[in-house]
């Protein structure tokens, strides 16, 4: 089967897409006709004659998908992983270190030991910092007289303060890791003029850093994250290395993706007045879940086929790469009631903003709703006449949903 709607050559995962729109009438048009389809890949994947993917767009095939890493590895996805026009040797091995790359046992193992840094408790430690934080990032523009870029002075702070504040690291040393962090991402928007090399030298000061940290605390055990991960060098913890990779991880996996969670949740307050009204009278505990749903930050992730299957209707064959558009299942109206309503009281909201569920479901989600909970509760307190300015200028990328500045005035 074949869906015509969709042009010829159209690729979910064209960094030109993203920068202009998320894909939703294309997504509608596939979750009725043809909900797993294969598209060929115009960019990305380099060197491999046949780059293309598996569009999943139905929720629930998203869910099955995110539930069988034995059928659907994450390991194998390193394999094909762009690394702007080359892929080496050693970046696809230094991939496999990264979480969202393993597959189980070797996921199961280092998860179960990172997951002792999330746990409610610890989550719930750092909120009256983040709460402190949160109120000092909004009191630094709401007196001002000129518009201001709502990315770059609020949504991109709490994020990095949320991960320094995690794993511990002291205030001297936030600005380079902050540096560090930006740096790494959005590697697909030339306007950012981030060299790979450049993106590459990052991740190496950070694991560089996260390694040293590691390697500290062993010597001199602390009551702190990082002493819970690495303490002694055995089966139940992290070594140096995997140490390194997570706090990398998380720069990536916890920085742009909450960044844009908030940019996105302020700009759809903006353009839906009666839901800010909303917001500031009664501040429904369901708002940051349906920000997340709204916006969905992480447009798609893959995954590949470990043996012949089908899925949707769809023959999938091993060694197919397979990706899971959570923007589209977000929008699935055999889930959501009304699912192009911006509705912060919507409950129950089963939306797959981070992720469908499996073993790779976020680690970091309850920190996420925490930061954009005090963000907006600080917003709502401080500025809550605050005015859009312009049309939000998006991220080019091939599976961020971004914005890269929002331009807002207080009152
Ligand atoms: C994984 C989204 C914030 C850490 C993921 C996945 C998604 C996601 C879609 C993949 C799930 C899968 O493959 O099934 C988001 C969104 C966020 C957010 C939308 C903000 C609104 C954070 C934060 C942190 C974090 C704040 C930590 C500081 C992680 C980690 C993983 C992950 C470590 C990998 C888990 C694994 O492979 O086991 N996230 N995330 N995320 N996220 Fe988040």
């Amino acid at each position: 089967m074949h869906c015509p709607a969709l042009p010829e050559g159209f690729d979910f995962t064209d960094p030109d897409l993203l920068h202009h729109r998320v894909p939703l009438p294309e997504f509608a048009e596939l979750r009725r006709t043809e909900p797993v389809r294969w598209i060929a890949q115009r960019h990305g994947a380099a060197g491999f004659a046949d780059a293309g993917y598996w569009a999943v767009t139905r929720h629930a095939d998203v869910r099955y998908v995110s539930a069988r890493p034995e059928l659907f590895s994450s390991f194998l996805n390193t394999a094909v992983i762009r690394f702007g026009e080359r892929i080496e040797r050693e970046t696809i091995d230094m991939q496999r270190l990264i979480l969202l790359n393993m597959d189980p046992p070797e996921h199961t193992r280092v998860r179960q030991i990172v997951q002792r840094g999330f746990t409610p408790r610890s989550i719930r430690a750092l909120e009256d910092r983040l709460r402190a934080r949160a109120e000092a990032i909004v009191g630094a523009v709401r007196d001002r007289s000129e518009p201001f870029d709502f990315v770059t002075e609020v949504a991109c702070e709490l994020p990095l303060q949320a991960i320094a504040e995690l794993i511990g690291v002291p205030q001297e040393d936030r600005g380079k890791i902050f540096d560090w962090s930006n740096r790494m991402i959005a590697y697909d928007d030339p306007e950012y003029a981030v060299t790979e090399d450049a993106g590459a030298r990052s991740a190496a000061e950070i694991i560089a850093y996260a390694m040293n940290m590691a390697a500290e605390r062993k010597q001199c055990p602390a009551r702190d994250i990082v002493t819970t991960l690495v303490a002694a060098e055995d089966e139940g913890n992290l070594n140096s290395d995997e140490f390194g990779f997570f706090v990398l991880m998380l720069a990536v996996a916890g920085n742009e993706t909450t960044r844009n969670a908030i940019t996105h949740g302020m700009h759809a307050f903006l353009t839906h007045p009666g839901q800010w009204d909303l917001f500031k009278r009664q501040r429904p505990a369901t708002t940051a879940e349906e920000i997340v749903r709204w916006a969905t930050p992480v447009n798609s992730f893959q995954r590949t086929a470990t043996e012949d299957t089908e899925l949707g209707g769809a023959r999938i064959r091993k060694g197919d790469r397979v990706g899971l558009f959570y923007a589209s299942a977000n929008h699935d109206p055999a889930v959501f009631t009304d699912p192009e309503t911006f509705d912060i009281t919507r409950d129950p909201n089963p939306h797959l903003g981070f992720g469908g569920g499996g073993p790779h479901y976020c680690l970091g989600k309850s920190l996420a709703v925490l930061e954009i909970r005090l963000i907006f509760d600080a917003i709502a307190d401080a500025m809550p006449d605050l005015r859009l300015v312009a049309a939000p200028r998006r991220l080019r990328s091939a599976w961020i949903n971004g914005v890269k500045e929002l331009r807002v005035a207080a009152g």
